[in-house]
């Protein structure tokens, strides 16, 4: 059996995580959320003041990423030594990583680590340009997708669920908000790559989705 790259893309709030994580563990590959290292440089901008891009830029040296596996089997995100997984899930760095996203020098600093960790295959990768810039080989790429409503719905749980208290209309504003940013802008815009299997998951349970993925999985190893 092959060990192989998969790439998974999609809009903001779209289980993209769920499903790399569902696939990692079927497969045994190692999970990386790429998404949390644009969040975990947001929060570097933000606890340290960094307002404009050239200050962002010149800190990239002194921001180091890791994630680490915890003994209940998640994995967390470390910045500099300091396990920040609970704080780069907030709606605030949510939206600040959406602005440090897009600036080109961020972009190259992260996917360069990123091509990295793939060196040796066995990787499931979720963000929005891994299927289009950093893994364009990937043996099996995926294009996630729901309804905008639905997505803000699942958000406005997840953060329920944590103790925040927002309003649906506020988390849809901003589900549309992010698509827009992440779509629209030049850096690695999000779209979807021509040899992507797109998954629409509006109207699909978890074990639904799964057992199609894992379905794809097991053809593109053989
Ligand atoms: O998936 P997420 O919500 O954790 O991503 C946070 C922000 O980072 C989001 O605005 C999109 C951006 N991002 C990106 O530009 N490229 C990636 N590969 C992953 C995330």
């Amino acid at each position: 059996m092959k060990r192989i790259i998969v790439a998974i893309d999609g809009h903001s709030g779209c289980g993209k995580s769920t499903i790399a994580k569902q696939l990692a563990g079927y497969a045994g590959y190692r999970y990386i959320d790429t998404g949390a290292m644009y969040r975990a440089v947001a929060l570097y901008a933000m606890e340290h003041g960094l307002d404009t891009e050239e200050q962002i830029i010149s800190a990239l040296p002194d921001i180091r990423i890791v994630f680490q596996r915890t003994d209940d089997g998640s994995q967390h995100t470390l910045l500099n030594g300091q396990d920040v997984e609970a704080r780069i899930r907030t709606l605030e760095v949510g939206n600040r990583a959406s602005q440090v996203s897009p600036i080109r020098q961020v972009r190259q600093f992260l996917v360069e680590q990123q091509q990295a960790m793939g060196q040796d295959k066995g990787i499931v990768m979720d963000g929005r340009d891994i299927g289009t810039v950093v893994f364009p080989d990937a043996e099996l790429k995926l294009f996630v997708t729901a309804t905008p409503e639905v997505r803000a719905q699942r958000r406005y749980d997840e953060l329920t669920a944590k103790g925040e208290h927002p309003c649906y209309e506020d988390v849809l504003a901003d589900v549309l908000d992010r698509d827009y940013r992440d779509t629209h802008r030049q850096e690695s815009p999000l779209r979807q790559a021509a040899d992507a299997v797109v998954v629409d998951n509006s109207n699909m349970t978890r074990e639904q989705q799964a057992e199609y993925i894992f379905r794809l999985f097991d053809d593109r190893i053989r």
